[in-house]
């Protein structure tokens, strides 16, 4: 039988992808090309919603796109692209943006949150109609199944209310995309918060391990990490957020479990906890940051890889789209 599809997206809205993008997304599109007929883009037309610099955006794209090929993401095993470079992801999202009400956008709590923070007045239209966006992302490519966490349980309700919408109105164009949450997904915390997710746009420095910064630096980040005053490591994500966090962090990244670790550690402190896990970290961003930088430097043959994407990308989301302007009457 065929594998089921997927399509995932992230953001090129920093210089560097995070532990937590990696543990909590990235290593789960590496593990997905094994098991699914994986697309995933690098989503551009997303990052132009809140404000942006042209040639920040032109460099992060670009190092977004390495960061996720020097993870592991295979072209030859999965479809990876840049989402500006597939034309259709806008013309998708003007036809939906038709059957969307206005009401039900201004229910996303999503676009709630991150308006209240810039300003009602000062939002984009764009940041509005985000969702719509992500909706033709994801039909455009017949999706199956999108693995995304429980904050986009709501925008991936809305896309499969789309779907079905748009097959009942006009006549079937789309697979409804199940919820595919992903439970076993490690849930990062910040370093110096721990009760709060890292996060790009929330943590402070010293709270946010990058893939890409100067590994001597993310060591000490790690050995600063606020935990609490008890001496025992266990695993209580309650009453032990720091602690625990630092166990799932080297769990997921040494493939040993939390259990084992919290036996190889009975008797010792937090300081022999931290210190080894300052070297695991520093081993696991070498390799990426070495790759990553390799693909940088060769930019010729990164872009035509990421060209080949955007063309095996077009040619599926173009039959899709001729589909949908066929039955709305183009
Ligand atoms: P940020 O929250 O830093 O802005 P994004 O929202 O761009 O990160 O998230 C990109 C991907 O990384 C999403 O799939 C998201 O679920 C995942 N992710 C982000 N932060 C974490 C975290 N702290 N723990 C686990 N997964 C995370
Ligand atoms: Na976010």
């Amino acid at each position: 039988a065929a594998r089921p599809r997927v399509l995932s997206g992230i953001q090129p809205t920093a210089d560097s992808f995070h532990l937590g993008n990696y543990l909590g997304a990235v290593r789960n599109w590496v593990a997905m090309q094994e098991t699914h007929d994986t697309f995933y883009c690098v989503v551009d037309l997303h990052a132009i919603t809140a404000g942006h610099d042209p040639e920040v955006l032109r460099q992060r794209t670009r190092v977004s796109a390495a960061q996720l090929l020097a993870a592991g993401l295979d072209p030859d095993r999965c479809t990876l692209f840049v989402q500006s470079q597939v034309p259709e992801h806008s013309q998708l999202a003007w036809v939906l943006s038709c059957i969307t009400g206005f009401g039900e956008a201004s229910r996303m709590t999503q676009f709630k949150d991150k308006s209240a923070k810039q300003g009602a007045d000062r939002s984009s239209v764009g940041l509005f109609t985000y969702p719509i966006l992500q909706a033709a992302d994801i039909l455009l490519y017949q999706a199956d199944a999108v693995p995304v966490g429980e904050d986009q349980r709501q925008h991936l309700e809305l896309t499969r209310d789309l779907a079905h919408r748009f097959n009942t109105r006009f006549g079937k164009a789309f697979t409804v995309p199940a919820p595919y949450i992903v439970k076993e997904t490690a849930k990062i915390t910040d370093l110096q918060d721990p009760t709060a997710k890292m996060s790009k746009s929330a943590s402070s420095p010293a709270g946010i391990i990058e893939l890409l910064d100067d590994p001597a630096r993310s060591a000490k980040k790690i050995r600063s990490a606020v935990t609490d005053t008890g001496r025992e490591i266990v695993f209580d994500a309650e009453h032990k957020p720091g602690i625990s966090n630092l166990l799932t962090i080297y769990a997921a990244l040494s493939g040993r479990t939390i259990d084992d670790l919290v036996v190889a550690y009975d008797g010792k402190g937090y300081g022999d906890l931290k210190k080894d896990l300052a070297e695991v970290v520093v081993e696991f961003v070498r390799p990426i940051q070495e790759r990553t930088r390799a693909y940088l430097d060769d930019p010729a043959q990164l872009d035509k890889m990421l060209a080949i994407g955007a063309d095996k990308a077009g040619a599926v989301a173009s039959v899709t789209l001729r589909t949908t302007y066929e039955r709305v009457g183009f």
